[in-house]
């Protein structure tokens, strides 16, 4: 089987990073990390591709037409097909992202197309939303924007704060970035205009209410 060469570029912790890191041991995956790339020299997701023995690069963003000069180089140099965004904060030179369009995808922590830019953790609650998540999604120049491939969903907790609504959601970032970038890898997506259709996706068919009734009943229930 061969397998979709990844590249992934991060700018710090890199916990998505490791998720697909563990994702590609299973030699069934169908794709590959070839190649990591940070902008800043400390971000301790550098580790992780180190302790992987995945080779890496730090290109220090020196301004946008620049780093994207030279993760072109790098890119190519590690024959990457694909291309994932992992916690990169910076915005992408409009013709890095057009180079690589529908072959890179990004993962934001809310449920797009809802909260983007930064602290959508923050801006969730600010909001009084009663779900929360993160979703998965091809990347477009303007920021946070473009199909979306896969999302998933938590609840909004009474009492919750902005660290324990990012942990939530962290923790199921870790799930769907290895699921969407498999889907991807493989070749049962395809973009179509605005949308991602998926071969043989299969949609949960449930509804959660939050709140919950007064008694604290199960109002899940079956759709239809
Ligand atoms: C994640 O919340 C991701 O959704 C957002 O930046 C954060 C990166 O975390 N784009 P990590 O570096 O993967 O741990």
């Amino acid at each position: 089987m061969s397998r979709l060469r990844v590249g992934v570029l991060i700018s710090g912790r890199g916990s998505n990073l490791q998720a697909l890191i563990d994702a590609c041991v299973d030699p069934l995956y169908p794709a590959e990390i070839v190649l990591v790339i940070s902008d800043r020299a400390e971000a301790p997701g550098l580790e992780r591709a180190a302790a992987a023995g995945i080779p890496a690069a730090v290109i220090p963003h020196r301004d946008r037409h620049a780093l994207a000069e030279k993760a072109e180089v790098l890119l190519r140099a590690q024959r990457v097909e694909f291309v994932c965004l992992a916690g990169f904060m910076r915005v992408l030179d409009t013709a890095l992202v057009e180079a690589w369009r529908d072959r890179m995808i990004n993962i934001h922590p809310s449920l797009l197309p809802a909260f983007r830019g930064l602290h959508a953790q923050r801006q969730a609650l600010a909001a009084g939303v009663r779900f929360a998540g993160c979703t998965v999604h091809f990347v477009r120049p303007e920021l946070d924007c473009g199909p979306i491939v896969a999302q998933a969903v938590v609840p909004v907790l009474p009492g919750d704060n902005e660290a324990l609504l990012s942990t939530r959601i962290l923790e199921i970032e870790h799930r769907l970035y290895p699921l969407a970038l498999r889907l991807i890898a493989e070749g049962r997506t395809r973009v179509v205009g605005d949308r991602v259709e998926i071969d043989g996706a299969l949609a949960p068919e449930m509804v959660v209410l939050n709140p919950e009734g007064a008694a604290g009943e199960l109002l899940a229930s079956t759709a239809g």
